[in-house]
């Protein structure tokens, strides 16, 4: 049962939610298609690692160079740096498409090609493009440009045979010798570790941020979480505002859990959440006994939602998404089953006469803002919680209003 249309005051967050929904849709995953190729499994296992393989499946047109297992012995033995070795595999990574039949038709015998190296602005000067050479012979050899005009040209490597091709978003080709440059191989320091506090404030998520920084075991957590991959869910500051006297009532345990439940001690990119739907557990699940602190994630093809049992959670945006962090948007606060009390009854389908009726009353007697409200009191009109902050800015009508959208 759908109510008719959506009340003005929430067309803001509507549109907000069709903007940031995701493009990258077309939904390859590189990974699995190399796992169907055992030769390549080194060369897979490295995309991975240096989380290129994120990089590649969020891009729309993509050709991927790739390496048997046997060639990257080479490479391996150089025993770079894992930061060294992302810039040298990146080169393998062009952001054009080029099929094995695009690469035998090349105009005037060459092409000079961008490699993700280039193009993510980690390439100085004029290095990091491939140069694609179509031989006379029908030999394509490719080798990597270097800013140095002095350094050896590298030996080139040529075209084995074609992987996987899905013209024109995805073409996984053999070649036969890694490619590299001085560039690619110079010593390249990690990147720098995501500030997730600094971050969350200056998007939308002060007051979550506000949290995390006051309880300093708690943040560390998260920042050493992120180091091997997490992804966080930030309640918008109106959610945390409403929902501060709750909080405020909870143990310093409760507290740390409730902040710890916003984690999930994995990264995972939006089309990952949406492909593996299911179950998940958080930084606040504790391998012993009772304390699960897991929430379901679901898509109905548009939007992601987190359903913990007590509440509903939408992801409205994406503040950054670079693995091994992730750090989304929500829309509520995720209450955790081990510290609230369920809904009664969450009838999602057509909503009994009577439910409605005490729902609608419980926003009008029960205000989230109140301060003597106990927390499992309030769980109860949690649905209200994107609703009722409006109550407060706009009165009786708004009241009315509320009820309706939360019937
Ligand atoms: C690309 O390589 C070919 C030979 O394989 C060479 O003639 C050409 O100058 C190269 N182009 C660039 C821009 O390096
Ligand atoms: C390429 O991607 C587009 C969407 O970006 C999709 O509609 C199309 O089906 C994809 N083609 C193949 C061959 O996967
Ligand atoms: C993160 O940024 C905040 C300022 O927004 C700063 O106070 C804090 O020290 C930074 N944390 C780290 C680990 O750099
Ligand atoms: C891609 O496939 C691999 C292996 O099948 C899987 O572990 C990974 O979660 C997948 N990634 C996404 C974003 O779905
Ligand atoms: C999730 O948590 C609930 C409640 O604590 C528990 O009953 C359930 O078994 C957990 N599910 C999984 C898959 O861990
Ligand atoms: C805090 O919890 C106690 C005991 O559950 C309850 O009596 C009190 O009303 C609550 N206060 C707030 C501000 O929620």
């Amino acid at each position: 049962m759908r109510r008719p249309s959506p009340p003005p005051f929430l067309l803001p967050f509507l549109l907000l939610l069709a903007a940031t929904s995701p493009s990258a849709t077309h939904g390859f995953n590189i990974t699995k298609i190399l796992a169907t190729h055992p030769d390549f499994s080194t060369f897979n296992h490295y995309l991975t690692a240096t989380h290129l393989a994120s990089e590649i499946n969020r891009r729309q047109t993509i050709t991927v160079l790739a390496i048997d297992n046997a060639a990257m012995s080479p490479l391996l033995a150089k025993h770079l740096s894992l930061p060294t070795l992302k810039n040298v595999l990146s080169l393998h990574v062009l952001v054009d498409y080029y099929g094995a039949k695009k690469l035998h038709q090349i105009t005037h015998g060459t092409a000079l090609a961008s490699s993700l190296f280039q193009a993510t602005g980690a390439a100085p000067g004029t290095s990091g493009f491939v140069n694609i050479t179509d031989h006379r012979a029908g030999l394509v050899s490719f080798a990597a440009t270097s800013d140095d005009s002095s350094a050896p040209l590298p030996p080139s490597s040529s075209f084995v045979k074609s992987l996987n091709e899905q013209p024109y978003n995805l073409s996984i080709i053999q070649i036969s010798k890694p490619l590299s440059s001085p560039e690619a191989e110079a010593p390249a320091a990690a990147p720098a570790p995501v500030n997730l506090t600094d971050l969350m404030t200056r998007k939308g998520c002060a007051l979550f941020a506000g949290l995390l920084s006051a309880d300093a075991d708690t943040l560390k957590t998260f920042t050493e979480s992120a180091e091997g991959g997490l992804t966080v869910f930030c309640p918008i500051d109106p959610a945390v505002k409403a929902f501060l006297p709750v909080y405020k009532n909870l143990t310093a345990d409760g507290k740390a859990s409730l902040l710890l439940y916003h984690g999930y001690p994995v990264y995972s990119s939006l089309q990952g959440l949406k492909s593996n739907n299911g179950v998940v557990t958080t930084l606040a699940t504790d391998g012993g006994a009772k304390k699960n602190y897991n929430f379901t994630v679901q898509d109905d093809g548009e939007k992601v939602t987190l359903e913990t049992g007590v509440s509903t959670a939408t992801i409205t945006s994406t503040l950054i998404d670079q693995d091994p962090v992730a750090v989304y948007e929500v829309d509520k606060v995720l209450q955790p089953l081990e510290l609230f009390k369920p809904e009664e009854t969450e009838a999602p389908e057509p909503a009994p006469a009577k439910s409605k009726n005490k729902k609608g009353k419980q926003v009008a007697e029960t205000p989230v803002d109140s301060p003597d409200a106990a927390p499992a009191d309030l769980t109860a009109d949690d649905n209200a919680a994107s609703g009722t902050r409006f109550v407060f800015a706009g009165g009786v009508a708004a009241v009315l209003l509320a009820v309706v959208v939360i019937a």
